[in-house]
């Protein structure tokens, strides 16, 4: 029973009906979002990407037509033309965008049926993300998953305007590559013609960009997926995009200038939202002391005391013996949170453990100025007065300190930190606070492997003011490990939002690089060899970023998963429910590509 659209095209998208076409017959393309039946009137709002428009069917005016509205059900594909009017006043339906309005049916054409989907097409469904992702063409008819899309749509025309106008070139890089060194596992590709051997789909393009610059092509950006085998997470994808950027002749303050106008200019033609430039910056150092994190949310404060120093001399074991061991003792100020149950803090004690605290001591302030404490009766009153001074505590306040090696009081706290802002409402939704970290370390010893691995990637310069020691032979393993990088990170409400760096550009440089990653010269040669002769033909000094296009989109638009601001995502088991892969293949293809399954 489907019936031809020939003659039947749109006039008008539904949301585009208004006061400018009453009176003029109009025609509507879409899906039923409805249908409603008043006896003698039958009532269908039909739904396209621009919204939702009512139609009315009255059975003395079009008796053909209202009989064939009555077979109508939810999400047919319909065309429909009548005379646009304007509702009775007490018809109009305040929440609708077009409910000022209504169409009087001529004519109905029904284009298409459907089954009744697995749920209802509107915002707000209380449904499986499995069952949504199965029938994504469906989840994605819904008008909040349209509003994202746009809203991506939005960020990307606006990125590739902004970098036009900066003559920046859009140039795309290979996807058939080889492994880079972002430091996830590659996905891999089984080449047919060359046996045995592999292309790695690109982690990032970060060796063409800069390949891309030697070659003097001077501003580059591309909107790029990238490829990454880690675990996932509600802000990790297997595959993902990136605005990817590089410049030549640069220092680190002018790709930080440039990207502070682009992300600037983003917020406003996307959100219509101000946002202030300069960012602020912070060195990794003091995020990590003040907030234990490289990429703090500093939507509010309740930053990290320090009382070590305190601690060191005081009478409760826990906390000297963990200055003693080398550690730290760190607090932070729940505000008005005293009146906290022996539950509440027992579920805040399980929150540090997980980051391998051994425990979590607390300060409750009563409304008397008592103070309510498992370990104060260890304290002198001069200590404990010491303590509630540094940490501003008034009546009402909790303070909650963690003992531990800086790695575990960094974690450990900072995770609750998030929490108790979050708690107390302090991470509030559509603030947005933008900030760079800098100065991250060059290089982490790693000691699994027993060797340095590079922090950002083994191309990022070190901070002009270290180079020495990197040079210097004989400098000891602490000295390296507080090498800094030239290297920075966007951190938008706690979340990285991108990262790069200003790069080496100079082959002994990057010699001495591999070399301190462990990397012989044979090795290096093999993996980079391309590379570090282009720095000998006149590499250019350069540098860019690259931000995670998918976090962007996913802040902007209020989200918590970027499953929502990508079209067709992948499950937490890095599979596609709708299409079914990564899927078997035959025998015959598996023989091409020179493969045998380990299972056989
Ligand atoms: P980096 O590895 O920091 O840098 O990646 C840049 C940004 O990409 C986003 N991102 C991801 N988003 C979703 N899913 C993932 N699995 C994922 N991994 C990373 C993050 C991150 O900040 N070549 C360098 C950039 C450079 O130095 O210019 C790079 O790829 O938002
Ligand atoms: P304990 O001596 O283990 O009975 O601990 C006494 C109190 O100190 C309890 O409230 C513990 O939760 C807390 N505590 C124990 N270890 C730590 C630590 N490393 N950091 C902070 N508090 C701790």
């Amino acid at each position: 029973m489907t019936e031809p659209i020939q003659g039947m095209k749109r006039t008008h998208f539904c949301g585009d009906i208004g006061e400018a076409a009453v009176g003029q017959v109009v025609t509507i393309n879409g899906w039923v979002q409805r249908r409603r039946d008043h006896g003698a009137l039958i009532f269908i709002d039909v739904r396209d990407r621009t919204g939702t428009v009512q139609v009315v069917f009255d059975e003395e005016d079009a008796s053909e037509i209202f009989h064939k509205a009555e077979q109508v059900r939810g999400e047919f594909v319909v065309a429909t033309r009548g005379k646009l009017v304007e509702r009775a006043p007490e018809a109009v339906n305040p929440n609708m965008a077009t409910g000022r309005w209504e169409i009087r049916a001529q004519e109905l054409r029904i284009l298409n049926p459907a089954k009744t989907p697995p749920f209802y097409i509107q915002d707000e469904v209380d449904v499986d993300e499995l069952v949504r992702l199965k029938y994504r063409y469906l989840d994605l008819r819904r008008p909040e998953m349209q509003r994202n899309l746009i809203l991506r749509h939005r960020v990307t025309t606006t990125t590739r305007a902004f970098f036009d106008q900066h003559r920046f070139l859009e140039i795309e890089t290979p996807m058939l590559t080889k492994s880079t060194p972002e430091g996830a596992r590659d996905y891999l590709v089984p080449s047919r013609v060359n046996a045995g051997k592999f292309y790695a789909l690109p982690q990032s393009p970060q060796l063409f960009k800069q390949l891309s610059m030697v070659a003097g092509l001077e501003r580059y950006f591309q909107i790029v997926r990238c490829f990454r085998d880690e675990d996932l997470r509600a802000d990790r994808q297997p595959e993902f995009t990136q605005i990817d950027v590089e410049m030549s002749f640069v220092e680190r303050d002018d790709v930080l200038g440039l990207m502070e106008q682009l992300v600037a200019r983003i917020f406003k033609e996307s959100l219509d939202v101000e946002v202030k430039t300069p960012f602020r910056r912070m060195t990794w150092a003091e995020a990590m002391e003040k907030y234990g994190s490289d990429k703090p949310d500093l939507r509010f404060g309740m930053e990290f005391v320090n009382l070590s120093d305190l601690a060191a001399a005081c009478g409760f074991s826990v906390f000297k013996n963990a200055v003693e061991a080398g550690g730290q003792v760190k607090a932070i100020n729940a505000k008005g949170c005293a009146g906290y149950s022996r539950k509440q803090v027992d579920e805040l004690t399980e929150l540090v453990k997980t980051y391998k605290a051994k425990g979590l001591a607390y300060m409750a302030i009563q409304e008397t100025g008592e103070v309510k404490s498992t370990f104060t009766k260890f304290l002198t009153e001069e200590q404990t007065g010491e303590i509630i001074r540094r940490l501003g505590g008034e009546p009402g306040d909790l303070l909650l300190f963690v003992a531990d090696q800086p790695g575990v009081v960094a974690a450990a706290l900072g995770a609750l930190r998030l929490e108790m802002g979050g708690r107390l409402g302090l991470r509030t939704a559509g603030e947005f606070n933008l900030l760079w970290v800098m100065d991250f370390p060059l290089l982490e010893w790693d000691e699994e492997e027993s060797r340095f691995v590079a922090v950002h990637h083994p191309f990022t310069s070190p901070h002009p003011e270290d180079l020495s020691v990197v040079f210097r032979e004989g400098a000891t393993r602490d000295e390296l490990a507080a090498v800094r990088a030239n290297a920075y990170d966007l951190v938008l409400n706690g979340v990285e939002l991108g990262g790069g760096s200003i790069r080496i550009h100079q082959r002994n440089l990057q010699n001495r690089m591999f070399q301190l990653l462990g990397l012989g010269e044979e090795e290096a040669n093999t993996k980079f060899g391309f590379l570090l002769d282009a720095f000998e033909y006149g590499a250019p000094p350069h540098g860019g970023i690259a931000f995670g296009l998918d976090r962007f989109v996913m802040l902007l638009a209020g989200r918590q998963s970027i499953r929502d601001v990508i079209a067709y995502p992948k499950t937490a088991k890095a599979t596609d429910l709708m299409t079914e892969a990564p899927g078997e293949v035959a025998e015959k293809q598996l023989r091409e590509l020179h493969i045998r399954l380990a299972s056989e």
